[in-house]
């Protein structure tokens, strides 16, 4: 067994992450940043973006700041949503986690309402939004775990601090043993699940925003508490779909991951951003089994997620 493990993990993992409370944390995430993120002072306007890793966060993100602007797509020109945006459990220099300040030093100075995002499971949150009785808002976004687990796979490759698998079965392995870096995807998401009819908590599900954005913008302007008007939730939904998204450098990560983080190989944090991608990577093996599992862990929970696109996606719906 690797030292501070409490099961036996790739040296990869070995190399990149601890585990705290049994979560495979990154460095990246380090213990000193969780203990402050426990007792982080939540104000009452906060507003949470909360999601298990490639669910959509930066997606979620940039459609919470083009909100927050009105639709002016010009106010994030020159800036970045992800730096506007503390990531709470996160050093600001990757490339130095050990000595590096804490992106939370930011979050506590900033002035409210403030826009936080964090990954970490409830026990991780600050204490309080991490109940059934969350005291400020959270958007919670979930993503099918099979697409969520490829694109983890492939983020793992992309940026250094990562652990860098050697292989899809090793990763697969890792992911049904919810070792994977922040754990569980089950861990993660049924707590919020559980909570989504709380006037605090907005549960949306990445499928959904794929079939209708429109929607998706307008559910979330309302949790923030805006009006915006038919032609204003259009010109946000046309600059938040993956491939504007992805050409625009104050929304595609790319374009801030410096070369010292990046792995390189021609990959793209903007990768594919579609539903049913996992059928390219899972054996009918890995299948049953996941599928076992998920059966298991989502029973009487109703949550129903959805693995594959049923309609083609239509861009002129808006
Ligand atoms: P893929 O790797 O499957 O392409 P996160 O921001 O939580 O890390 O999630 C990243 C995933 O969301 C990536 O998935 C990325 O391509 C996808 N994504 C980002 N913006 C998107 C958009 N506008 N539409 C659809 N998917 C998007």
């Amino acid at each position: 067994m690797n030292a501070g493990f409490s099961a036996k993990v790739p040296a990869c993992v070995a190399e990149t992450c601890y585990e705290h409370e049994g979560v495979i944390v990154p460095n990246i995430m380090p213990l000193r940043a969780l203990k402050r993120l426990r007792n982080f002072a939540v104000r009452p306007d906060d507003l949470f973006v909360v999601t298990y890793p490639k669910s959509g966060t930066t997606w979620a993100e940039h459609l919470m700041m083009l909100i927050r602007f009105n639709g002016n797509l010009n106010k994030l020109e020159g800036k970045h949503v992800l730096k506007l945006i503390p990531f709470l459990e996160h050093v600001k220099d990757l490339a130095n986690p050990s000595t590096s300040a804490l992106q939370i030093d930011r979050a506590e100075r900033l002035k409210s309402p403030r826009i936080l995002k964090s990954h970490c499971h409830p026990p991780f949150l600050p204490l309080d939004i991490s109940t059934d009785d969350p005291k400020a808002k959270v958007l919670y976004v979930a993503r099918n775990p099979k697409d969520t687990a490829v694109s983890l796979y492939h983020f793992c490759h992309y940026v250094g601090p990562m652990p860098s698998y050697e292989s899809w079965d090793v990763f697969f392995e890792e992911y049904l043993a919810g070792r994977t870096p922040q754990g569980s995807w089950f861990d993660n998401v049924l707590p919020w699940w559980r909570r989504r009819n709380h006037p605090n908590v907005l549960f949306l599900k990445y499928e959904d925003m794929i079939k209708d954005l429109p929607t998706a913008v307008r559910q979330i302007a309302h949790f923030m508490g805006k009006s915006l008007s038919d032609d204003v939730i259009k010109r946000i939904s046309r600059a938040s779909t993956f491939k504007a998204m992805k050409n625009n450098p104050s929304s595609n990560p790319d374009s801030i991951i410096s070369p010292a983080i990046s792995r390189g190989n021609n990959q793209s944090f903007m990768r594919k951003g579609i539903i049913g991608d996992w059928k390219n990577y899972f054996t009918a093996d890995q299948n049953r089994k996941f599928d076992e599992l998920y059966e298991k862990k989502m029973a009487g929970t109703g949550l129903v997620m959805q693995f594959e696109a049923k309609a083609p996606f239509i861009p002129s719906l808006y």
